[in-house]
């Protein structure tokens, strides 16, 4: 019902009958609450809580680029690599959608790898939260597939060797291994068949399915809720409105934080794109920006940075089969995670200070198979790699063991607080709140003004008078 005194419609008016006229067929303003202003996240979200809004931001930069440069690229074998170097030299713009893609794709999976890490810092993947981690993991096949076969397409020396290398990776397997290998190709070797369907898939298929999965896996979060550093269930202390004691909404606390994060991510990353977007080497490789040759090899074939962990793991093993065996091992082990953790508490912060030099000796496992991964193979750098691998997998294969022995210390029955607690806030207008609400809580103390019990508390608990 309008005011009757109004004389004029103004446009906010029109933006709220509009509203309303798709709510009533469309419940948008529901799914807001829901997901966003209503949506309460644990107070104490750190810099570890920046990435999973930081890889929605970047598959969109993937799928803006990418759909604009499909516009110029040729899927031809005998056009591919030139149309890349027309996008470079001629397109207008056609250098910065190159490199913002290329140096997207690196900076997904830092994004990502930064992403998983805090799972195993704070237990994210445990009781409820095991089908995020799935769909999770899920996402992180896809994501490989994509950047896989997405690399083939510049049609340069990289491209077509490492194709040929992966591929034949598939051979190894007994029995069906020689003919599976040929169906991925669609040829004997790596050739225009080859470009065409992995076009499609790059274009096409994986995208639709990542945003799927990235669908699931936001439902699933939302759901059960966000983890959090202390790894504590926020919805065991409700205030009397029913809202979490230690959950802010969504919107506008973590919308404006998730920006400021952006913010400094596109600074970083801007960085890259104007002034290192070949990253010496790393993110673009120095052989791909020579046409195909499959009557060249190069002298050295590795795959870019993101995949080099797998791969040394791959080279461990003397048998190829066993390579691939091993390789897809370390891969599906991650999956199984929720199952081999059975610590009691989540988070580092409550795990025993053994599980820290675990985590330690992963990463630095995880960082040496990397950077061994782009060396080529030496007697001392097997060694290493085997060494590397061994840590790798104890991390994951003994943890229902370590975990389950753990010493762990009490967790706490509320978040550590993130901020300064309104009871030790300094300056004027912090005095002015505080004797405000002194002028409501004293009365309520000496029996002179009676209020809910549930409101004495948590004014008494703005006041730093909280006993929990
Ligand atoms: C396209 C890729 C992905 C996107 C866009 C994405 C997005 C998100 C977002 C927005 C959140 C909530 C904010 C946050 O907790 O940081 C989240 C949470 C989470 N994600 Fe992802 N994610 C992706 C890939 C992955 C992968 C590969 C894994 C692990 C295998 C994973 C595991 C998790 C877990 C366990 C949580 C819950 C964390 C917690 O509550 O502490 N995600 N993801």
């Amino acid at each position: 019902m309008g005011d009757p005194l109004k004389t004029k419609t103004t446009l906010a008016d029109c933006g709220n009958a509009l509203l309303t006229w798709v709510d009533e067929r469309l419940p948008v303003v529901k799914f807001w609450h829901d997901h966003a202003a209503k949506y309460y996240a644990p107070k104490n979200f750190n810099f570890f809580y920046f990435f999973g809004s930081l890889a929605l931001l970047v598959l969109i930069n993937q799928l803006v680029t990418g759909i604009f440069l499909a516009m110029a690229y040729k899927p031809d074998a005998e056009l591919a690599f030139d149309s890349v170097e027309m996008i470079m030299r001629d397109v207008h713009w056609g250098w910065l959608l190159r490199y913002l893609h290329s140096t997207g794709a690196s900076a997904f999976f830092i994004v990502i790898y930064l992403h998983m890490f805090r799972a195993l810092l704070y237990g994210s993947y445990k009781q409820p939260r095991e089908l995020i981690w799935l769909f999770g993991m899920v996402i992180f096949l896809l994501l490989m597939a994509e950047a896989f076969m997405g690399y083939l397409l510049p049609w340069g020396q990289m491209s077509y060797w490492g194709a040929q290398v992966i591929i034949s990776l598939f051979g190894a397997i007994p029995v069906i291994g020689e003919d599976l290998a040929l169906w991925i190709r669609g040829d004997y070797v790596v050739a225009d068949a080859t470009l065409n369907r992995f076009f499609a898939l790059h274009v096409v298929a994986i995208p639709i399915l990542l945003l799927l999965l990235v669908v699931l896996h936001l439902s699933a979060l939302h759901t059960v809720g966000s983890n959090n550093p202390d790894g504590i269930d926020i919805k065991k202390n409700k205030g009397w409105d029913g809202v979490p004691l230690d959950g802010i909404p969504f919107h506008p606390y973590y919308t404006v934080k998730d920006l400021f994060g952006a913010g400094v991510f596109l600074l970083l990353f801007a960085f890259v794109v104007f002034y290192l977007p070949e990253m010496g080497g790393l993110f673009l490789e120095p052989p791909n920006f020579e046409p195909a040759d499959p009557l060249k090899t190069p002298e050295h074939i590795a795959p870019v940075w993101y995949f080099t962990p797998f791969y040394s793991i791959l080279r461990a093993v003397p048998s190829k089969f066993g390579g691939v065996i091993a390789m897809g091992a370390s891969i599906v082990v991650l999956f199984l995670l929720p199952w081999l953790d059975r610590c009691r508490v989540r988070s580092i912060r409550y795990r025993s200070p053994v599980y820290a030099v675990i985590l330690g000796l992963f990463v630095l496992s995880f960082i040496g198979l990397g950077i061994l991964g782009t060396k080529p193979v030496s007697p001392v750098n097997t060694i290493l790699v085997r060494i590397f691998s061994v840590l790798y997998f104890g991390f994951f294969l003994l943890m229902p063991w370590y975990s389950a022995k753990e010493k762990t210390q009490p967790e706490p029955d509320r978040l550590t607080p993130g901020s300064i607690p309104l009871a030790a806030r300094q300056g004027k207008h912090w005095d002015l709140i505080r004797s405000l609400l002194h002028k409501v809580l004293d009365p309520v103390a000496a029996g002179t003004l009676k209020v809910e019990a549930k409101v004495e508390a948590e004014l008494g608990r703005l006041l730093g008078k909280d006993k929990s």
